[in-house]
């Protein structure tokens, strides 16, 4: 008996489970190179392609005039009836630091930031991207039931990133329009 055919010795059940074997262990190796080439595909074709669409802010200058002044912050209600949220987060807390949304409304947020890059994610939502100093972020939302949810900085920003948190509350979309009649721009921050 040689070295090369070490199965000959054993039963013809046994030679069996090993062709088997070797045969699922070829099909286990296929579908892992299959997932790693998909996974590779993605990730190059996606790196590779331009930004849907790219939108820049002077970060020193967001305070001073335009859409991002400190009286404009906040949720307003559009012509259309969706809502838009403007909201800047900064070393090391977003403002407003308390958002207030309506359920079923088509929301769009807009952010940015003066400073360095933090995190815009809401709990419980896929809402989750960059502030990139010198760019707007735009994330578009819905929610289907009133709640809270939080709002933490998910990208490290400084000595204070674990602190800079902020809050998502959704409330019923009548009660809400009922506030924003009388107040531009809403927030729920006391
Ligand atoms: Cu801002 Cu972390």
């Amino acid at each position: 008996m040689s070295e090369e055919t070490p199965f000959l010795h054993e039963s013809p059940s046994a030679q069996l489970a090993a062709r088997v074997e070797r045969r699922w262990a070829t099909v286990c190796a296929l579908i892992i190179a299959l997932f790693t080439a998909v996974a590779a595909f993605a990730g190059i074709h996606q790196a590779t392609m331009p930004q849907a669409r790219v939108e820049t802010i002077s970060p020193t200058r967001l305070h001073l005039g335009g859409e991002f002044v400190e009286t404009n912050l906040g949720t307003a209600v559009e012509p259309d009836g969706s809502v838009t949220v403007r909201a800047i987060g900064q070393e090391y807390s977003f403002t407003p630091e308390c958002i207030l949304v309506p359920t079923d409304t088509a929301i769009t947020f807009r952010a940015a930031t003066p400073d360095v890059i933090h995190g815009f994610l809401i709990e419980g939502t896929n809402v989750n991207t960059m502030l990139v100093p010198g760019y707007v972020a735009t994330v578009h939302a819905r929610f289907d039931a009133a709640g809270e949810h939080a709002m933490p900085c998910q990208e490290f920003c400084g000595v204070g990133h674990e602190g800079m948190w902020a809050k998502v509350k959704v409330i019923d979309r009548a009660e809400f329009l009922k506030m924003a009649d009388t107040k531009p721009r809403l927030s729920c921050v006391e």
